[in-house]
């Protein structure tokens, strides 16, 4: 339903930018034939099974906010703010204003917007529930490459805000923020981004700040192991992981890792050289052992020199699911541009963001092996990382969290 809305925005968006320039129209504030209509109305469910943000398609706008509970802040206060951030997600995501609403979003439709809340591994100490914290939310281990900031990592709290629309998305932020009231301190706060809906002719797959397309082998909602891999199952139902509390069931586990793309470096390559660093053709995303961006990588497959085409390290090849023991997660970044760092180099790359049933069975296994001969990881550094447990949504009445906080 929804990728059929943003599809249809794509044609008129594409039509109206064709019609503007040709006639070199002068850019008015608001054009009435691309209103509310298209990208402005849609929008997504709070309550449900699964949080949203998860499955939800990937917005134009982000922002992902850590937060740490005040000292003297325990349970009781932990359980207040959730049900105040669950009722302000709920009344802004259907489009309506938030309390003491600060009017930027006023004028706008829900445009997409999805909050998503998780827990950290420090916030079950806070609130005296270590008891309740699933494995899963051991530290993650080391890995060579990281280069981490722990002032920007981790977290009691975290909050994944996305939108089509940037006022819509700062406006969730603004109220996020200020219905933490003085029950939390933001903790470090990221900006991203991705393509608008309505720029390409067709909906498409994403690109990143490298110019790949990157989202192609992401497992689908119609896979028949979806479920299996992206969300925690209920007990008792069969395919339970081990070691995951009742309290998790329709939840998920994100990583999120700040990814710093070094662009100056990257961008010296040339085409030939960029697309063996993945391993796909860098103008549809198609493997180089041919076909479509859909086509299966023939990873066997070598040329006349006897050398294979996607070369052992291409990071295609190292962090699919048949390299790892079927290891798989749902990726859902946004890229991130925060201007010049101090080396004068652009501090620029992907706020990546990741999702599974068991981050054991998902990002680590992965990342193990991508950390030891990814041929990209001459192109980025880790600079920040975090590891969230996503409760499951919330029923009408019910708050997020509820079953573990009451
Ligand atoms: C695939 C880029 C980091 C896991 C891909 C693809 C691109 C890409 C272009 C191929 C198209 C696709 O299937 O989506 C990047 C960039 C990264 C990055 C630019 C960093 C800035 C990571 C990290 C992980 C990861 C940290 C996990 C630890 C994967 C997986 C696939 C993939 C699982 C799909 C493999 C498959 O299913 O066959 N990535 N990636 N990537 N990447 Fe990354």
């Amino acid at each position: 339903r929804l990728l059929g809305t943003v599809g249809a925005a794509g044609a008129t968006g594409l039509a109206l930018g064709a019609v503007g320039g040709a006639a070199g129209h002068a850019v008015t504030a608001a054009d009435p034939a691309t209103a509310l209509a298209t990208v402005g109305s849609t929008g997504e469910s709070f309550h449900g099974e699964h949080q949203s943000g998860i499955t939800s398609p990937m917005q134009s706008h982000g922002h992902l906010v850590a937060f740490d509970l005040v000292a003297g802040a325990g349970r009781r206060e932990a359980a207040a703010l959730m049900r105040r951030w669950s009722a302000t997600a709920a009344r802004l995501m259907a489009g309506e204003p938030a309390d003491d609403d600060t009017g930027v979003a006023l004028d706008a439709g829900p445009s997409s917007l999805t909050i998503t809340f998780g827990f950290g591994r420090t916030f079950f100490d806070r609130t005296g529930l270590a008891a309740q914290r699933p494995v899963q939310l051991d530290p993650l281990p080391a890995f060579s490459g990281d280069r981490l900031d722990p002032r920007r990592s981790e977290g009691d709290l975290w909050v994944q805000i996305g939108a089509n629309d940037a006022l819509v998305a700062f406006h969730a932020l603004r109220a996020v923020q200020k219905a933490a009231g003085a029950a939390a301190r933001t903790r470090w706060q990221m900006t991203g981004f991705n393509r608008s809906p309505g720029v390409t002719a067709q909906p498409m797959t994403s690109r990143n700040l490298m110019g790949q397309i990157d989202g192609t082998r992401n497992p689908k909602p119609s896979d028949h192991d979806f479920d299996r891999r992206v969300f925690v199952p209920a007990a008792g139902s069969g395919s339970g992981s081990p070691g995951q509390p009742a309290w998790m069931a329709g939840g998920s586990y994100a990583v999120v890792r700040r990814i710093r793309m070094l662009l100056d470096d990257w961008e010296k390559l040339n085409l030939r050289d960029q697309e063996l660093v993945i391993g796909r053709r860098k103008s549809d995303g198609a493997p180089l052992t041919g076909g479509g961006e859909t086509t299966e990588l023939d990873l066997d497959r070598t040329g006349p020199d006897g050398s294979l085409v996607v070369p052992a390290n291409a990071h295609a090849r190292i962090s699919a699911p048949e390299q790892n023991a079927g290891a798989a997660m749902l990726r859902r970044p946004f890229s991130y541009h925060d201007g010049m760092a101090a080396d004068g180099t652009p501090d620029a790359g992907l706020l990546f963001v990741c999702w599974q049933a068991d981050p054991l069975r998902g990002f680590v296994p992965v990342q193990r092996k991508l950390d030891r001969g990814d041929a990209l990881s001459t192109f980025i550094r880790h600079e920040a990382s975090g590891l969230f447990a996503v409760p499951g949504g919330a029923e009408k009445g019910e708050y997020v969290g509820e079953r573990l906080l009451e």
